[in-house]
């Protein structure tokens, strides 16, 4: 059960996948699947649930663009627009990096902070993941703060010490200043693109560990913050998943390529 201000909220993260070109199309198959698998509640996108897509920075602005054209005749019920990435920097000498600025210029609602892959592929720590959420205080947009444990660590029973730590470090930098927008997303490394995805019961543990964390730093507020849950997320899974009191919506990668398999992710909120 969700109250009534945790609207469920699924997000693609498409990584480094779909060029500008490729986004479009997407989008333009994406639109009518979704309206035919949410046919009974016509205006479920907007009012049941969320969307957001996530797609490699060059292809921002073009679905940027599709998918304003797509809500035009609904304002309020489209698909927003998330970026993988942002530097905690405003500006500057950071060769391959995007900006708060530019995100706001393309109108991106969102941005993944923390996601597992920024954390261990190209050495992101908590502490550059807190700049990065602090820049965001005040703007318009809304950080998707990534934590999870990895493999060794959940056999070592470490998972929820690592997951508390990696939402303490963002949330005391940035004090109250992100309470009203911050989105969480519980991703278990072991999960993220292996098939194998946490039972709902398991997952449901963590989210709960995860909104106590949110309640003791913000007081009533941690209970209206949406925690997702990311790692192997299908159309198969989805449902069990977000039945979870805690589970609030989907962080999708692989699924999320296909529009079919998004679509019915989507649905599965209803
Ligand atoms: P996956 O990726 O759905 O392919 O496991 C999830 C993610 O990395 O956000």
């Amino acid at each position: 059960m969700n109250l009534p201000n945790r609207l469920p909220f699924i997000v693609a993260n498409w990584k480094m996948h779909l060029s500008p070109s490729q986004a479009e199309d997407f989008a333009d198959q994406l639109g009518p699947v979704l309206a035919e698998i949410t046919a009974a509640a016509p205006n479920a996108l907007g009012e049941r649930f969320e969307m957001a897509i996530a797609p490699a920075s060059p292809s921002l602005d073009r679905l940027g663009q599709t998918l304003r054209r797509m809500a035009a005749p609904r304002p309020g019920g489209g698909i927003a627009l998330a970026a993988q990435n942002i530097h905690p920097e405003a500006s500057g000498a950071f060769t391959g990096e995007v900006s708060l600025e530019m995100l706001e210029d393309l109108g991106c609602a969102y941005v993944l902070l923390g996601h597992s892959e920024r954390r261990q592929l190209f050495g992101e720590d908590d502490a550059f993941i807190a700049a990065k959420a602090q820049r965001l205080v005040g703007s318009g947009v809304a950080p998707i703060l990534c934590v999870g444990e990895t493999l060794e660590e959940r056999e070592r029973e470490a998972t929820l010490e690592v997951v508390r730590r990696q939402l303490e470090s963002a949330l005391s930098a940035t004090e109250d200043g992100l309470a009203a927008q911050l989105v969480v997303a519980y991703e278990p490394v072991w999960a993220i693109g292996t098939g194998r995805t946490a039972t709902p019961e398991l997952a449901q543990d963590v989210h709960a560990a995860i909104r106590q964390a949110l309640i003791a730093h913000y007081g009533t507020a941690g209970e209206q913050t949406r925690i997702l849950y990311g790692g192997s997320v299908k159309p198969s899974n989805a449902r069990e998943l977000l039945a979870q009191p805690d589970i609030d919506g989907a962080l999708v990668g692989g699924a999320s390529l296909n529009p079919n398999d998004f679509a019915k992710i989507a649905a599965a909120c209803l």
